[in-house]
């Protein structure tokens, strides 16, 4: 009787041990997988481009850039529920919105052109002038901008707050119902994941010496020497994180002033932040003002050496490029600078 107890006892407690033990491990697993996940989250950066760093206070989460991704896609975020984030940086339209301006509720016109969103992960600021140094700081803008989005902070977290399916992803995500921040938050998450890499160039740069056409070829040389593009696009983003009057727009009597309005130095006038160039094929037409439509015009501004100012970088001036040099540097931005898994998100479901 003893000995029964004693090895009842005995497999109670291996018992015990096996379940405690299993349960640990579970936990364990559930973590590092979630840890993973989030890893995947954080770490999926295509080739040429450096590491995406996260706001401490804003770490992603798949479920975090879900939601973001749907907020971004939603039009119930504009006043009369007709422009989404999508409806001027679209995927299709390399993440911009194909016109010369971008078009917000009623029809209005701003008056710069939509940038792109891709790479905006490794922005040091925001907008073409830089006033806003995060994206999400950035992304509260145009909600509120009476001609884009058009709609107030309480009337948009009250609309949101209706929506069951939104309120039930911040509570598990952010632990709170919908609130502005957290907005923020989410959409700023998952355009963090919104990047351009992986381009022939970035394979010619890895040692591919035939990643580029020939074309592309002389055309990165022409890029990178004759006509110095790289003193300002530069780096794995094509750009200094700087400002400069490259000579766009000067011709105006009231022109865009650009940085100086963030920053009154003379040098600021009509200067603007250097654009990343990844994709550039795709985001027509260019410039702050978009007034120029096509990448050969582009390359004819830079050889014309821009609209002569007294703010002119130092960097601008007339270019002596061969007809086939300007050919060969327009195919370089083409093709050269083309990712190879662009990301063409398609629309999300949306809760309701
Ligand atoms: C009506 C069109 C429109 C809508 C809607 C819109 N944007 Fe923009 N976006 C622009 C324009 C135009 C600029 C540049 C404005 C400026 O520089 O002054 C811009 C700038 C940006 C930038 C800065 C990019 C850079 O390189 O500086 C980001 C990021 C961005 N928008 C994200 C968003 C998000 C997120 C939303 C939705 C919450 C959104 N936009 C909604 C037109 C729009
Ligand atoms: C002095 C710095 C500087 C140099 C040199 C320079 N760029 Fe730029 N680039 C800029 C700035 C700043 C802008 C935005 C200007 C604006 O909108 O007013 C820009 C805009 C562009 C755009 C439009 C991007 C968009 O999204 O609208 C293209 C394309 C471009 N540059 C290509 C080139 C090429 C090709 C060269 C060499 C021939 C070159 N750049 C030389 C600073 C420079």
């Amino acid at each position: 009787m003893e000995n029964t107890s004693d090895a009842l006892c005995g497999r109670w407690k291996l018992f015990g041990l096996t379940a405690g033990l299993s349960a640990i491990l579970l936990v364990f697993s559930l973590a590092f997988g979630l840890q993973a996940a989030d890893e995947d989250a954080k770490s999926a950066v295509p080739a040429g481009l450096g590491k995406v760093s996260h706001p401490k206070d804003n770490l992603p989460t798949a479920e975090k850039i879900s939601l973001g991704k749907q907020l971004y896609w939603d039009k119930r975020l504009s006043k009369d529920n007709t422009i989404a984030c999508v409806s001027c940086h679209d995927p299709k339209k390399g993440w911009s919105n194909g016109e010369q301006f971008a078009t917000g509720v009623d029809g209005q016109k701003g008056g710069r052109n939509s940038p792109t969103v891709l790479n905006t992960a490794y922005g040091q600021f925001q907008f073409w002038d830089g006033r806003e140094p995060s994206l999400e700081a950035q992304a509260k803008g145009p909600i509120q901008n009476p001609i884009e989005m058009a709609i107030t902070e309480k009337a948009v977290v009250e609309k949101l707050n209706k929506i069951e399916g939104y309120k039930q992803q911040f509570q598990k995500v952010f632990k709170t119902d919908v609130t502005f921040d957290n907005m923020a938050k989410a959409i700023a998450a998952y355009e963090r994941t919104v990047l351009a890499g992986n381009s022939p160039f970035d394979r010619y740069k890895a040692g591919d010496k035939k990643a580029l056409s020939e074309a592309a070829e002389r055309g990165r040389y022409v890029f990178f020497n004759k006509a110095l593009c790289s003193a300002c696009h530069a780096g794995p983003n094509f750009t200094d994180n700087g400002f400069h009057n490259v000579g766009i727009g000067m011709d105006k009597k009231e022109y865009d002033v650009g940085r100086f309005a963030v920053q009154k130095l003379g040098g600021n006038r009509g200067a603007f932040k250097t654009p990343t160039l990844r994709d550039i094929g795709r985001s027509a037409p260019y410039m702050h003002d978009g007034s120029l439509k096509t990448l050969e015009e582009v390359v004819e501004h830079y050889v014309g050496g821009g609209i002569d100012n007294p703010f002119l970088s130092e960097d601008i001036f007339p270019l002596k490029l061969t007809a086939e040099e300007k050919k060969d540097l327009v195919t370089f931005l083409k093709e050269g600078l083309k990712s190879g898994d662009y990301p063409m998100h398609e629309a999300p479901k949306l809760p309701e």
